[in-house]
């Protein structure tokens, strides 16, 4: 990339195009900004269309591929980085990002185009990712997307506070989406149509319960569409981003891979679509097959480190069984991240998100995965890691705070405290299991009563699924702090307060129950983690 691309460019034609949006709104300022712009046409390319001078001008044959599933992603210093994304089927020309604020228009910013095959259906996926360096921090961003002839799309997003201040964040996994995509034919030979993925219209309500809350950004714990169940993978890639473009265009959506991100043919282990659709922070020890499976970015005090756990885990949980594909490598960086963020003294908590899990006390579904526990939590321990989210298991859980292990063949997690309502994290890592995202399988009617778990601890021949067989070994639970029988989908959101020099810092943690149309929420618990400034 060259350095005129880095800093972008002023282009007239494009500051045309965003004055024009822009002046659809009525001057305002702060915080109401986003709204007015809403209210005014600012974001929606429908609203435009009608006025040739706020598109971009249309190609020869006048058909041209939209902007579709505009999201967002922090670089890895949140303050001053973020990369827009959409995609389209075909290739497209001059794809870039029109940036500026509600005073109008900055500069440009060309985009990067990635692509894959999707080895099922032979479709090339076109991936445009522009790279909005150079950002003031704690600022608020006005931004339209576009390419040769597309109507442009906008979004706008906030970027990372200087040094410790309050803000929110938000977690959940296991989506799906809430759409329609294949036909099923009845026994007395009518056709309906079905979700063609692991998907509910509760898919839909999360995102819009995220949206509620607004989040400065959102941690995807993995398994996101479940597009490597489907008979239409593309379909169900656009129609995930369609849904959470509504939430991902205003704010960062950082993910973690889960299983089901393990696509058969799509690259040399399976994430080709996923590395296509993100464009995430650089990590060392990546090849060309493993880039953007594990990265890290900071925001505030808090230092969010994100990895990959089928490079560790026993199940066969994806499409094809990759255990150990990074030879190594990403445990190397994954010790290292930890090293650094825990003698920086400008970090208060590190928080990994990651997919499946150390602790569940879910029977008959997928479990804990002794892998997890052999290969990542001696590094927790060691380097203090706060808070774990992750997901695969369908419903909401935590633990008390852990370190330690017993020395049996599970390797069980040592509770170090059993307060659940306020949690010293210097004691140990809590671990919050956040999988109802979304699906059509949930598994909050399957808890051990009382708390067991089964810890998956390695894997036989394959069964008639085509699948490695788990092998399962059953132990009490005493880590066990809190689990939500009653309710299967929902969201965690993060509240941080800095606190002061010398004293300590906090972040409230609620659980809010998804129980409706449009998002409604429902706080099913609050409790919170505490810890000294390292400041
Ligand atoms: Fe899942
Ligand atoms: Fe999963």
């Amino acid at each position: 990339m060259t350095d005129e691309q880095n800093a972008g460019f002023h282009d007239p034609s494009d500051a045309a195009v965003f004055g024009a949006r822009l002046g659809r709104r009525q001057v305002v300022a702060g915080a109401a900004a986003t709204a007015a712009a809403t209210m005014t046409g600012f974001f929606t390319a429908s609203a435009a269309s009608a006025d040739p001078a706020t598109s971009t001008p249309r190609d020869q044959q006048g058909v041209t591929p939209p902007v579709s599933g505009l999201h967002t992603q922090f670089g890895s210093d949140a303050r001053h980085e973020v990369v827009v994304s959409w995609h389209t089927l075909e290739p497209v020309h001059e794809a870039r990002v029109l940036l500026g604020t509600t005073y109008g228009y900055r500069r440009s910013f060309r985009a990067v185009t990635r692509t894959y095959v999707d080895g099922k259906s032979g479709s090339t996926v076109y991936a445009h990712h522009a790279r909005l360096t150079g950002l003031q921090d704690d600022s608020e961003y006005l931004y339209l997307a576009t390419h040769a002839g597309a109507d442009a799309e906008g979004g706008s997003f906030r970027t990372a506070p200087h040094g410790r201040a309050a803000f929110t964040f938000t977690s959940f996994g296991d989506q799906g989406t809430p759409t329609v995509g294949k036909k099923v034919t009845n026994a007395d030979g009518t056709t309906v149509m079905a979700n063609d993925n692991l998907g509910s219209f509760a898919a839909g309500d999360t995102t819009l319960g995220v949206e509620r809350v607004q989040p400065l950004f959102h941690l995807f714990n993995g398994d996101l569409c479940y597009a490597n169940l489907a008979t239409d993978r593309i379909r169900t890639w656009w129609d995930f981003w369609a849904n959470n473009s509504r939430s991902a265009r205003h704010r960062p959506w950082m993910p973690s891979p889960g299983n089901h991100e393990n696509e058969l043919g799509n690259g040399p282990i399976g994430y080709a679509a996923y590395q296509t659709f993100f464009e995430l922070p650089a990590a060392t020890g990546q090849t060309d097959t493993t880039r953007g499976l594990w990265y890290a970015f900071t925001v505030g005090s808090v230092r969010v480190i994100s990895i990959a756990n089928d490079d560790v885990c026993y199940q066969d949980g994806g499409d094809s069984y990759v255990r150990g594909y990074s030879h190594g490598a990403q445990k190397r960086w994954l010790e290292s991240a930890l090293r650094d963020a825990a003698h920086d003294v400008a970090v208060d908590w590190i928080v990994i998100c990651m997919h499946q899990v150390a602790i569940s006390t879910a029977d008959q579904f997928n479990g804990a995965d002794l892998g997890i526990r052999e290969e990542w939590l001696p590094l927790f321990d060691r380097y203090g890691v706060d808070l774990v989210v992750c997901g695969h298991e369908h419903h909401y859980e935590r633990s008390h705070p852990i370190r330690g292990r017993r020395d049996n063949r599970t390797r069980t997690p040592i509770p170090r405290a059993t307060d659940t309502e306020v949690v010293d994290t210097t004691r140990g890592t809590v671990h919050m299991v956040i999988g109802g995202g979304g699906t059509s399988a949930p598994s909050n009617q399957l808890f051990f009563d009382p708390p067991a778990c089964r810890v998956i601890t390695g894997v036989g021949a394959k069964g008639s699924n085509g699948k490695r067989t788990p092998v399962y070994v059953h132990e009490d639970a005493p880590w066990s702090a809190v689990r939500n029988p009653a309710h299967s989908y929902g969201f965690a959101a993060f509240d941080v307060d800095p606190g002061h020099h010398g004293g300590k810092t906090s972040i409230t943690v609620t659980y809010y129950d998804v129980t409706g149309v449009g998002g409604q929420l429902t706080p099913y618990e609050s409790f919170r983690l505490e810890r000294p400034r390292r400041h």
